[in-house]
């Protein structure tokens, strides 16, 4: 399993970072355009925070192929370190990954909603797919359902693309993706951070202090 952050706020990137085994950082249009600044250099900060080996994720927003292709080489070319391109996965965004699997440019599949878009963008060449469970979930569909099913048919037909499972609302539908198959998700800071809090481990916490304090005073490590 991989986590990445779905965010380019770099004040959170750097925490979650420093506290959590992340792969990487993923970012669409409406995640960069949040923080408000030219996004080059934005992109830039993300790469220095995070390093060159993990993989930074930038989408295209051209309506055509030759567009995104464009654009592909272009973010390429302006970032250093493992960039991943995440094109949609439109008639024309399977004609882009074809020709972006050919350039050896790694690509993700994304806004994902159907398992055959997903075998469609993989068997294009996509190094990567992206379901969206929580906007799934709103459609009164199963996201959960539709990632285990993604996982199914890229084995039985032995494709090497993997699935970064995105769009997560809530640590059930993280919990329920990992069970369903997904090699990786990719989450945001706020919800990274509810993965591991529980009451019941800071109340023992607490109370395992307060014992080994009693016994060697305030302060007293191990
Ligand atoms: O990475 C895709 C993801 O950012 C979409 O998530 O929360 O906007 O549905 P959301």
């Amino acid at each position: 399993m991989k986590l990445y952050i779905d965010s380019a706020n770099l004040k959170q990137i750097a925490y979650i970072q420093e506290y959590y085994p992340i792969a990487g950082v993923t970012t669409n249009p409406s995640i960069l355009v949040k923080e408000n600044r030219p996004y080059l250099e934005l992109l830039k900060d993300i790469r220095e925070v995070i390093g060159d080996d993990k993989e930074l994720f930038v989408q295209v927003v051209g309506e055509k192929a030759e567009e995104m292709v464009e654009e592909a080489r272009n973010i390429c070319n302006q970032l250093s370190g493992a960039v991943v391109v995440k094109v949609p996965v439109t008639e024309e965004g399977i004609k882009a990954i074809k020709r972006l699997t050919a350039e050896n440019i790694p690509t993700l599949g994304t806004t994902i909603y159907t398992p055959l878009q997903a075998l469609i963008a993989a068997m294009a060449g996509a190094k990567y797919v992206a379901p969206y469970v929580n906007r799934i979930d709103n459609l009164t569909g199963s996201g959960v359902k539709v990632v285990s099913e993604i996982a199914t048919l890229l084995s039985s037909y032995q494709l090497p693309t993997q699935i970064i499972a995105a769009s997560f609302k809530n640590v059930q539908q993280v919990h329920d993706v990992c069970l369903s198959g997904a090699q990786s998700v990719t989450v945001g800071t706020d919800l990274i951070k509810k993965f591991i809090a529980f009451p019941a481990t800071t109340q023992d916490v607490e109370a395992f202090k307060k014992e080994w304090q009693s016994m060697y005073g305030v302060g007293a490590l191990v």
